[in-house]
């Protein structure tokens, strides 16, 4: 019988879905039919979550009862402050959030329950806030703050993370980019948070398996990767000899660039682009690393352009998050902020619509039946 393998599970169809769609062709990305680029200039985050979990946008009484979850469901107990606050300043921020989020699944362990899967997840993005928060404050060596209520989730995480008021432009962008990074249909770390989901394990230890997948460096590091080559290149003057030198002579790859979906423009790098260039025209260290992001997107587009290789959306939104006040060592966990959305959508629906346990099979190609030998005759 000939089987084939599926490495990387590569073109495997693991479930339906009704919340993410992908046109990598024409560069297309729509949220439950919403184009990405309506989304970011109309709707808020909140609306989002309530588009995401609950199937439709919200009217304006549904809007204000996903706002007050959130505003009540900022406080986390106790144990998950303490802890991060007594991990070592250098520790990694993706490690410390998979940490937090163990902490949550020991205290609560919540069994799914129709009646309570959805409001349930709308109180652990609230809770991700106050994580994520408190791990730049932690590594910072600033004390803890619990989000307070306020207009907006990106308002009070904003606020709650550098412990002063953001301004609206500040706020707009966090919402953009929380919009931007929700959902990407299936990618390692929704797919690990599927298989853990499949068990009917609960929702934080499936945010944890998540974040496992998305700590590593093909997957949720690469914002990290594409700005840490701008700080390299450190002048636009610099960037035409760094590209020669790195992308062309030495073969490196060019970080930011290229997807396994798109083959185009991903669509999401255009409103990021956007938005960091308003950012630049503010603010002169932002404009270095926007001026040096354009000259290499040139070159990149120019070079593997005809391979169908093109800016994703982790090329520009590390200089908004730098615009933002983050350092780098918070892109990867920006990304979980907003992507815990999308992680827990795709399990709700998963477990909800079309629950089976994911139980794959290998193929097993090692020795045939061999006589057991005592490790004296060994
Ligand atoms: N720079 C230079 N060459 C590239 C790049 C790049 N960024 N990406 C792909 N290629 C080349 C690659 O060398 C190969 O060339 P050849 O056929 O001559 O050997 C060809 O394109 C196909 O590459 P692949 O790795 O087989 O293609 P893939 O579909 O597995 O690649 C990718 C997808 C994202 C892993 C890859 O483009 C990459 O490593 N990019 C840089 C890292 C990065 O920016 N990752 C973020 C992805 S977007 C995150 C998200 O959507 O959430």
């Amino acid at each position: 019988m000939s089987v084939e393998v599926s490495r990387g599970l590569e073109n495997v169809i693991i479930k339906t879905t009704g919340l993410t769609y992908i046109d990598g062709i024409n560069g297309i990305l729509r949220y439950r039919g919403y184009d990405i680029n309506d989304l970011v200039n109309y709707a808020s985050y909140e609306e989002l979550i309530h588009l995401m979990l609950y199937g439709e946008l919200p009217n304006r009484q549904q809007l204000n009862q996903i706002k007050g979850i959130i505003n009540e469901s900022f406080e986390v107990p106790e144990q998950v402050i303490s802890t991060i606050f007594s991990m070592p300043r250098n520790c990694d921020a993706i490690g410390m959030m998979e940490t937090a989020f163990g902490i949550l699944a020991s205290i609560y362990d919540p069994k799914w329950n129709r009646a309570t899967n959805k409001e349930l997840a709308v109180q652990i993005i609230a809770k991700t806030a106050t994580i994520t928060a408190n791990i730049y404050r932690a590594k910072e060596g600033l004390k803890p703050k619990i989000p307070e209520p306020s207009e907006s989730y990106a308002e009070s995480f904003l606020a709650a993370t550098f412990g002063k008021k953001p301004t609206q432009e500040e706020i707009k962008a966090m919402d953009a980019s929380l919009i931007l990074y929700t959902d990407h249909e299936v990618p390692a770390s929704t797919t690990a948070a599927l298989v853990a989901s499949s068990t009917l394990s609960d929702m934080y230890s499936c945010i944890v398996a998540a974040l496992a997948a998305l700590k590593g460096p093909l997957h949720g590091g690469a914002a990290e990767e594409a700005f840490k080559q701008f700080v390299e290149i450190g002048s636009v003057e610099n960037a035409d000899k760094w590209f020669e030198e790195k992308i062309i002579k030495g073969k490196s790859r060019l970080m930011g660039f290229g997807h396994r979906v798109y083959k185009t423009y991903d669509p999401r790098a255009k409103i990021f682009k956007t938005l960091a260039k308003s950012f630049a025209e503010k603010n002169e260290n932002v404009k270095k690393y926007y001026e040096i992001a354009e000259r290499i997107e040139k070159l990149g587009v120019d070079t593997f352009g005809s391979k169908h290789i093109y800016p994703n959306t982790d090329f520009y939104s590390g200089i908004v998050f730098y615009a933002l006040g983050f350092p780098i060592y918070m892109f990867t966990s920006l990304f979980a902020l907003s992507r815990v959305l999308g992680w827990l959508a795709h399990i709700i629906e998963y477990v909800e619509e079309q629950h089976r346990l994911i139980r794959p099979r290998a193929l097993y190609i090692g020795p045939e039946k061999r006589e057991f030998k005592p490790i004296e005759l060994r």
